[in-house]
């Protein structure tokens, strides 16, 4: 119907004819000229109708926003004075010469260039309206071109693409499933995968060596901006590929997306061990563009009379550690308060502060609720292992390592945010040496990455010391968002039983839920890893969002619901009768 997209004009089609489809983005009366601004996904062109041409004039005086219209003209030069260099089209116009109305519009629920000001409840109800908006459209547009720039490099290096299941069984990935009752065999269920894990192994077990998908995966889990239940992943697998070789191969690959879409050059990514991340920066996704670090100061606090510290300092599973604010001198009080509201959110039961305003006055330098209960010669060396300078200020963690590095990374992140104390643009890394597993708070282990993880050690000594066994995984990390994670898989059996008993999972379940993995290990498993990027996340970080929602084209709700389809929905007796299902609705308390 077209001949030019309204967005691609410019002063090299002057003087040509032109057939133009899209929306009415605006329409502007001027005196006896009515000027419509029409927008496709290229941009928008401006059409000014003249009362010459009597029919046109009368329908382009008819036509509201978002109406959908069919126009011929002549593209010419706009007059002098009336160029807009903000517009790709700024320097031309077109002169209608038929106007052909496709479709009407109501008044739309919200105007694009109004969005702010509505809800996103209203936005998302109504998304096929939201997603006209040209920077929406622009984000969507920029996800299609990382997919492609994905799908080359990975078709490049020789990866399959290849389809896995939908309807399967349950992978566990740490969140509840989706289920999907079966009609044919009532009573029974499919679970979505919450990642295409096992199948991708089996692949490889059948010899296809690399393989790769866009995979839809579905986790039933508390949702926050960069989580959603439906997302999708880049998953990859590989055989026969060590560790360091599969995270080059991904690493060059995110590189090389960053540099061809952003014209970003991201480096050589470093390594830190988990231990390490956990220790300095609190969270085995450290955001490296702040840069703030977390000391351990629990040899410093054994003796100091103040049981709230002293108590951490001497329990084996405890942490005192302090986080230096260089000028940080300058928070106030109220400022103070609300950072420890802020930490409570992690479970920390206060936050210590001390004020560096003269470090060569002990007594009476330093400001600070607690430092009553220091001794001395614990605040030189404290002040001495944070190199802490006149002006800044300590801020102090006191309680089981968990609540302190939880609380202490995340004030380290609000301070570089509210601060603006970012040193760069881009920050990635690789977090290495994960642990097997950690406790539960039951006392039990469950699983750091998943079950299917190889630990860097024998069956013997994993089974010796769990706890402390380490594990072939990596993450990559990117601004303090884990952006991808994998590892080397178990390719034997008899190391995969190990890891199911230590997890407590019976021989029975195994085979109930596991049994075609250990079949398949027992057929010539070779050594396989692989790892998955979120792609959402990634598409986030790149185009600068806030939330994933603003880069899934239909996104759901904090809730896990679709505003715009009203999904979940309830279905009809019938439906639930087919499939032997009884609703018990759950009880409302009065
Ligand atoms: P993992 O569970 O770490 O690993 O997931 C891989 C990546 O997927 C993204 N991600 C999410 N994105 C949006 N919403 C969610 N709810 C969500 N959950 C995860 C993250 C994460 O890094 N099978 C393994 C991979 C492997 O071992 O190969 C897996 O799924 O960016
Ligand atoms: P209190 O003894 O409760 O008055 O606390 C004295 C100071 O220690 C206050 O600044 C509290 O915020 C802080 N504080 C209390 N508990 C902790 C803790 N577990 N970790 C760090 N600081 C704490």
């Amino acid at each position: 119907m077209r001949s030019h997209y309204c967005g691609e004009l410019n002063a090299s089609n002057i003087s040509q004819e032109i057939t133009l489809c899209g929306w009415v983005h605006r329409r502007r009366d001027h005196g006896g000229v009515i000027f419509l601004d029409v927008r496709d996904r290229e941009g928008i062109t401006q059409v000014v109708f003249d009362p010459d041409r009597a029919e046109s004039f009368a329908l382009a005086d008819s036509v509201r926003n978002e109406f959908v219209v069919k126009l011929k003209g002549l593209v010419r030069a706009r007059p002098e004075g009336t160029v807009n260099p903000n517009m790709n089209t700024g320097e031309i116009e077109v002169l209608g010469t038929e106007l052909e109305i496709l479709n009407a519009a109501q008044t739309p629920p919200f105007q694009l260039d109004d969005h702010q000001n509505v809800g996103e409840d209203v936005r998302l109800k109504n998304r096929f309206i939201d997603l006209r908006r040209p920077e929406v459209q622009q984000k969507m547009r920029f996800r299609s071109k990382v997919t492609s720039v994905l799908r080359r490099y990975l078709d490049d290096n020789g990866f399959l693409d290849i389809e896995t299941p939908i309807l399967t069984r349950a992978t566990p990935e740490g969140a509840r499933d989706y289920l999907v009752p079966s009609r044919t065999q009532q009573g029974s269920f499919f679970a979505l995968p919450q990642s295409p894990q096992l199948f991708k192994q089996l692949l490889m077990v059948s010899g296809f060596d690399r393989y790769y998908q866009i995979a839809k995966c579905f986790r039933d889990e508390d949702l926050r901006a960069d989580r959603q239940p439906e997302f999708t992943q880049v998953d990859i697998e590989t055989s026969f590929m060590s560790e360091e070789q599969i995270m080059v191969m991904t690493e060059n690959m995110i590189g090389d997306l960053f540099k061809e879409l952003m014209n970003v050059d991201l480096g050589a990514f470093p390594r830190m061990p988990y231990s390490e991340a956990m220790e300095t920066y609190g969270s085995d996704k450290p955001d490296l563009r702040i840069p703030l670090t977390i000391v351990t100061v629990s040899d410093l606090m054994k003796e100091v009379d103040f049981k709230v510290f002293s108590g951490p300092a001497t329990d084996p599973k405890g942490r005192v550690a302090a986080l230096k604010v260089p000028g940080g001198n300058s928070l106030t009080r109220k400022q103070i308060d609300d950072y420890t509201k802020f930490v409570s959110i992690y479970g920390a039961k206060g936050l210590a502060y001390i004020k560096v305003n003269d470090k060569s006055n002990l007594e009476e330098g330093l400001q600070s609720p607690i430092v009553k209960f220091l001794p001395i010669e614990v605040r030189a060396a404290l002040l001495e292992r944070l190199e802490a300078q006149d002006g800044d200020l300590i801020f102090f963690g006191a309680d089981s390592t968990k609540v302190v590095n939880e609380a202490l990374g995340a004030l380290r992140c609000k301070l570089g945010e509210d601060m603006d104390l970012y040193t760069c643009e881009w920050a990635p890394l690789w977090v290495v040496d994960f642990p097997m597993f950690e406790e539960t708070s039951d006392g039990g282990i469950t699983a750091i990455h998943h079950p299917f993880t190889a630990p860097s050690c024998s069956p013997e000594a994993l089974k010796a010391d769990p706890l402390n066994a380490l594990s072939q995984a990596y993450d990559m990390v990117l601004n303090g968002t884990e952006l991808g994670g994998g590892s080397i898989r178990i390719h034997q059996v008899s190391m995969q039983e190990v890891v199911f008993e230590l997890l407590n999972i019976s021989e029975e379940e195994q085979q109930e839920k596991f049994g075609f993995l250990l079949d398949a290990l027992k057929f010539g498993a070779p050594p396989h890893g692989g790892l998955a990027f979120g792609l959402d996340r990634l598409v986030m970080l790149m185009t600068g969002s806030s939330s994933i929602r603003d880069v899934i084209a239909f996104p759901k709700t904090q809730s896990a619901t679709c505003l715009l389809t009203q999904a979940p929905g309830e279905v009809s007796e019938k439906q639930l009768k087919e499939l032997s299902i009884r609703v018990r609705k759950p009880v409302v308390e009065s």
